[in-house]
Formats: C-alpha cells, structure tokens, sequence
C-alpha cells in the first residue's frame, strides 16, 4: 500500500514540479532476490597483453599488481582470465603453448602461470579462468582446426588446468572452448567428460565466448549439451542478452567486454556497462580485455586495458580511470552476494543496481554517464539523453533499517577536465529509510552499508621514458626464470630461452624459437616467425645479433629495424628486413612478406653468412634507408 502512494506522489511531481525533477526509486528484497552475483575480473592475454609487466622491476611489479588484485585497495578485481597460450598470435602477440609437441610439456612457460600465483597471493579467493585462442599445430594434426580430433583437444586443455594445480597450486574453476571461433557440440561434452574422468568436476565450462547465438538456443534443444555448460558467455554484448539465453536459466556473463582505450571515456564506458549489463542483460559478471595495457602501444588495441604499465625500462605506470571505476562495485560486493530484483534506469538516464550478501548488507551502485563520455569500442551505442536529477531512494524489506551508508563517489567533470575518482564522501544519515541525491551527469556513486572500502596507494613511479637509446641482451637467464627475454613481443612463433651446454664457446645462452609446425591459429600469424623490441620510431639505428640456423636445408633468418607492425596486422609489417635463407641466398625487403624486395643476390655469404655455424648479422638502418654492413663469421 505505502508502495502505492509513494509512485502516485513521484508521478506528481514528475507532473507538476518539472524544474526540479525527481524520483523515488524503491529498493527492496521483500518480493525476492535477482540473480547471484559472480565479480568482475580482468582478461590477461588473447593475447599477450601483460607481456611487458613481467619485466618491471620490484617495487613497482609489486604497485602495479596491488592495484589491480589487492582487496580494499584499487581494482580488488573478482576474477582473473587468462589465456591458455597456443603458440599463436592472439591480437598483440603470442603466447607459449604448455605443449608446443605432442610429446612435450611444460607449466613454466610464459607468464600468465606468475601473474595467476601474483593474483592469488593477493586474493586467495579470486575466480580462476581458462580459455585457449589457439592451439599448437599438432592438436589439429596439421589442419587449422581443433576439432577434428575433440579427445586430442579435450586432453590438451585439461592437462593445462592438472598443470595449474600440480605445478603451481591454482584451482581453475572456469574453461572456456575456442575464443570467438566455433564451438563443437561433440567437443563441449567430450571436454566435460574429460573433466569428469580426472577428477575435475568442480571445474565448469564457459561458452562458447562469442555470441548468445547459436549456443543459447542449442542449449534449450540438447539437454546433454544444457548439463556440459554452466555459464553462457559471451563477448561485447552491448549490455543486452536474448530470450533464448534467459530461457536456459544458465549464469549470463560479459566474458570479455570493455576493449576500450583507458582515457576518461573508457573510464565512462566501463562504468555504464558494469551496471548495464546486469540491468538490461541480466549479467552476473564482466570480465575487461584487457587487464592490463602490459604490451607495446604501437600493438593493435594500445592502452585498452584497466591502466597501464609499458615501460618496464622506465618503472612509470599510470592507474587509469577504469581501476577506480571498477572499485565502486569490487570492493564493496562479493562473488555469491545476490543482486536485488529493484535495479533498474534512471528516470533522467542512467541506471543503479543493488546487491546484498543476504545477511544485511547493502551495496547500491549508481552510474550517470552521458552517451558521448560513455562510448565502448563495440558494439555501435544507440543515442540516450543523461541530465542532472535527483533520486529518492527508499529502502524497504530488510534494509528498512539501514540508518547510516557509506559514501563513494566519481564524477568525470568532462568540462574541466579535473576528474575525482573513487572519493570518499561523509556517510549518509537515513531517515525513515531513505535518502536523496542530486545526480549530476557523468558520475558514479556507491552507497553501502560496508566500512573497508579504501583508496589505496603507492608512491608515485618514476616518470615515463623512452625505451633505452642503447639495449643489449646476452640471454643469461634471469630469476624468477621466464622463458621469455626481457622486452621481447613474440608475434609468430615462441621465442625462448635456450641453455646449450655442449656449447664450449659465447652461446651457451641463447634465445630460440621453438615453433616447428603452424599452429591451429586464430588470426593471421605470418609465415615468419618474428619477435619485437623497442622503438619502431627509431631512425639511425644499428641492429646486431649473433645468429644460428638450425636447419641447413630450409628456412632462413633475418633481423630488421623500424618494423611498424605486430599483432594482428602482423602479416603486413613493413620495416627494413634483412634476410639470409638456408639455400645461401639474402634478400633486402621493405616487408615481413618478402614481396617488397630491395635487394637479393645469390650469395649471403657476401655478408657473411655461412649455411651452419653462428654469425654476427648488423643491420643499419640511416635515415629510411636501410645499409647493409658486412657480417662477420664468428671464430
Ligand atoms: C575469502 O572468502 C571467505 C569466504 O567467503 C572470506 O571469509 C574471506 O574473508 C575471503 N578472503 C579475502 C582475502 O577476501
Ligand atoms: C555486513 O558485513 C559485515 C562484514 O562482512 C558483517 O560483519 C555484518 O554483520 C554484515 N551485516 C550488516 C547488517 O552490516
Ligand atoms: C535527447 O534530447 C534531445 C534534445 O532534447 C532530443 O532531440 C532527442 O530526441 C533525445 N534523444 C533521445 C534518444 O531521447
Ligand atoms: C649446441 O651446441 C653444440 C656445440 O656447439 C652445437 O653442435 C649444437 O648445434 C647446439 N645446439 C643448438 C640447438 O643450438
Ligand atoms: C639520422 O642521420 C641523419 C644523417 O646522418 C641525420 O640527418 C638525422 O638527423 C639523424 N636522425 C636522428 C633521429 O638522429
């Protein structure tokens, strides 16, 4: 009854009083609770987003993740994604395969194992996530397909989660299929099978990571497949979801979302969807790619990650908008609080959504972003209108009580371009239940009943610079052992550290690429492998490396200078590439594609290059001309 009065007395003043609109929005669980709420977390790879954050030197290694995981802190990110890596470019570069042969295994490869243990350490109760983008060459026994050979795939993802536990003590509690590609009813139920037989039913399977379309309806059409699947996943929904996928009664999630480039927009972009998606889509989690701009900028997607931290060299990182806007709903609702059924849009734009964990608690979190401050990569953003308003909120049901609410606020401040992030307010003093706000546009507010909310921070870090005029590496393996060189962007192929000690000479440590077979890719690698360092901008620059072919019959090396691509694009680089291929034969090209050919002769011996043996190769690149200096054959 009292409900009825209250909408009666909103809708007159909506009426009557239009130059101070406002409206009562009734927060309640006495009709029931919405759906459970399962985080929001950050995808580390698809592919090789924090290659670069490795390499920071401690404390700043320490600072960057303190952000992103520490509780009560920055980000307090829910959940961590990572990519199973396959040997296979995956956007902004490779990531190394746990299995790069049928016969080979190793859960020490690359760092997503680190950054999992870094998480964990930080959050012991953050969710653990898996999803391969590719696969190496063998899984799909030379066919650029996973699927041909379900049980083959189905053991190679699952020897990924028994590795996770037996060599680094990680509990993965969610896997994925094949990252935006097609999935595989046969190989869905295969894979859980497989899980089954090696004890690892508590794992549960993500799909299909892509669209809601087709799995959601195929989902309602085969039960055995319905019982394999628990959570529909899918990507850069634009906030809604479809009949079908509500109908399976399956968790809903953005399993990769945002992708947006950090600035304050991005921070707009990531509030209004954190809400949205649960408002108009009923998602329980979103997960952003990336989680952390860890990889050269000049890489497709630069910056699109929570913040960013690509200088390792430098130790500067910058805490961008999105972590702070993530900290309205992390840090004050957990995985298993359940979202009320009261959330919904504003009346003026925006939208506010409501959690509890069932034993009183209230966490209410209120967005106001205006459609152009608020626009994500994809998909395309209908118009909306957002002004200034206030809302009346009225507690009822269990919250009835509530008498005092902590406050949090964000507001962009677009036109003065001095934003405030995650500001701590003076607590709220309810009356009978309820309290007022006078909403601005383009803000964020958290109002709850939990105390630990906390802006954490470390000193500053040292200022940003260039990457080193002057850079050297001898491949001595470092500790905590990579297996990766410092500052090297894998872009085809995996290029790791090699101890040979049969070797008496300088070249017991070495770098070496280990893909002998195109792997079942999921974009377009090159047919070269290629790895990337530094500045593409350089003019003027000397490149020297000692290098091996392995294989006297076929295949070749090259080092190049000012390559401009990576990635995706990849295939399409454009450089000054100096070539020496197995036959004896060089070549001079302007591209990764060998097609734009400046010179070639019959002789690499001219620079010195021998078919067997170690090299020095020096490429120097004056002005954007490439000159070529003679080599010289290692004693
Ligand atoms: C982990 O979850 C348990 C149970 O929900 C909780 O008691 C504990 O405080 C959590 N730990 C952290 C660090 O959040
Ligand atoms: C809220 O959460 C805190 C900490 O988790 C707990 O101690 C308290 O009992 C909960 N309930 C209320 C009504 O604050
Ligand atoms: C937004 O407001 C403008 C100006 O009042 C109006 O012309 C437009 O139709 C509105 N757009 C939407 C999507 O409501
Ligand atoms: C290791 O060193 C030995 C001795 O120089 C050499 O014969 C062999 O080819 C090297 N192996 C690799 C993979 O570089
Ligand atoms: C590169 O060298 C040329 C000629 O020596 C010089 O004119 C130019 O300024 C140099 N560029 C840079 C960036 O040093």
């Amino acid at each position: 009854m009292a409900q009825t009065v209250l909408a009666v007395i909103a809708v007159y003043l909506n009426i009557f009083v239009g130059f101070c609109f406002s409206q009562i929005y009734i927060l309640d669980d006495a009709g029931g609770l919405g759906r459970v709420f399962d985080g929001i977390g950050g995808l580390s790879g698809g592919g090789a987003t924090s290659r670069l954050l490795v390499n920071y030197e401690e404390p700043y290694r320490s600072h960057i993740l303190d952000y992103l995981f520490k509780p009560n802190f920055g980000a307090s990110l829910h959940m961590l994604k990572v990519e199973i890596g396959g040997d296979a470019q995956t956007t902004d570069g490779t990531e190394p395969s746990h299995m790069h042969y049928d016969n080979d295994e190793n859960y020490f490869r690359g760092y997503e194992w680190w950054l999992m243990k870094e998480a964990k350490k930080r959050n012991p109760n953050i969710t653990l996530i898996g999803l391969p983008w590719a696969f190496p060459g063998w899984v799909g026994h030379g066919k650029n397909w996973p699927y041909d050979f379900p049980d083959i795939t189905a053991a190679y993802v699952v020897k990924w989660i028994l590795g996770a536990k037996q060599y680094h003590d990680l509990e993965i509690q969610y896997i994925g299929i094949w990252n935006e590609r097609s999935y595989d009813s046969k190989y869905i139920k295969l894979l859980r099978y497989t899980l089954d037989k090696n004890g690892l039913d508590r794992v549960r399977i993500i799909a299909s990571d892509y669209l809601w379309e087709p799995i959601a309806p195929s989902l309602l059409l085969d039960p055995e497949l319905s019982r394999a699947v628990d959570v529909i996943g899918a990507h850069y929904p634009g906030t809604t979801t479809v009949t079908e996928a509500l109908k399976t009664n399956k968790k809903l999630w953005s399993s990769e979302d945002y992708s947006t480039f950090n600035d304050e927009v991005g921070g707009g972009c990531w509030a209004r969807i954190l809400n949205q998606n649960y408002v108009n889509g009923h998602m329980t989690a979103t997960i952003s790619w990336n989680l952390v701009a860890s990889y050269y900028e000049e890489l497709p997607f630069g910056r699109d990650g929570l913040m960013t931290a690509k200088e390792p060299w430098s130790g500067s990182y910058v805490v961008e908008s999105p972590i702070w806007i993530t900290a309205h709903t992390t840090q004050f609702a957990q995985p298993g609080w359940t979202y009320l059924d009261t959330v919904g849009h504003l009346a003026k734009g925006g939208s506010f959504v409501a959690l509890t964990d069932g034993r009183g608690n209230l966490t209410v979190v209120i967005e106001t972003m205006t459609h152009d401050h608020s626009v994500c990569i994809r998909p395309p953003l209908p118009p909306f209108n957002v002004t200034s308003q206030k809302a009346i909120f009225q507690l009822k049901g269990s919250f009835a009580s509530i008498k005092e609410l902590q406050v949090w606020r964000s507001q962009f401040n677009f036109k003065t371009k001095q934003p405030s992030f995650f500001e701590k307010l003076t607590p709220l003093k309810l009356l009978d239940g309820s309290f007022t706000l006078n909403l601005a546009e383009d803000e964020v507010y958290t109002l709850t009943t939990i105390t630990t909310g906390r802006k954490g921070s470390h000193p500053d870090p040292p200022p940003s610079a260039c990457f080193p005029k002057v850079y050297k590496d001898d491949f001595h393996v470092r500790t905590p052992p990579f297996s990766e060189a410092p500052n090297f962007a894998d872009q085809t192929g995996v290029f790791e550290y090699y101890i040979n000690l049969t070797d008496p000479g300088p070249h017991i440590f070495t770098l070496r690429q280990v893909v002998t077979q195109r792997p079942v890719t999921w974009t377009s690698d090159a047919d070269q492998t290629i790895s990337v360092i530094g500045d593409y901008q350089w003019q003027n620059l000397t490149v020297t490396c000692d290098v091996y072919m392995e294989s006297a019959k076929t295949g070749g090396v090259f080092i190049a200078a000012r390559v401009d691509k990576g990635g995706q694009s990849v295939r399409t680089a454009k450089g000054v590439f100096f070539w020496v291929f197995a036959d004896g034969t060089y070549k001079v090209t302007n591209d990764l594609d060998i097609k734009d050919i400046l010179d070639s002769g019959l002789e690499g011996s001219r620079f010195g290059f021998l078919r067997r043996g170690w090299t020095i190769a020096l490429l120097k690149a004056s002005g954007t001309e490439p000159v070529l200096k003679h080599s010289q054959k290692h004693p």
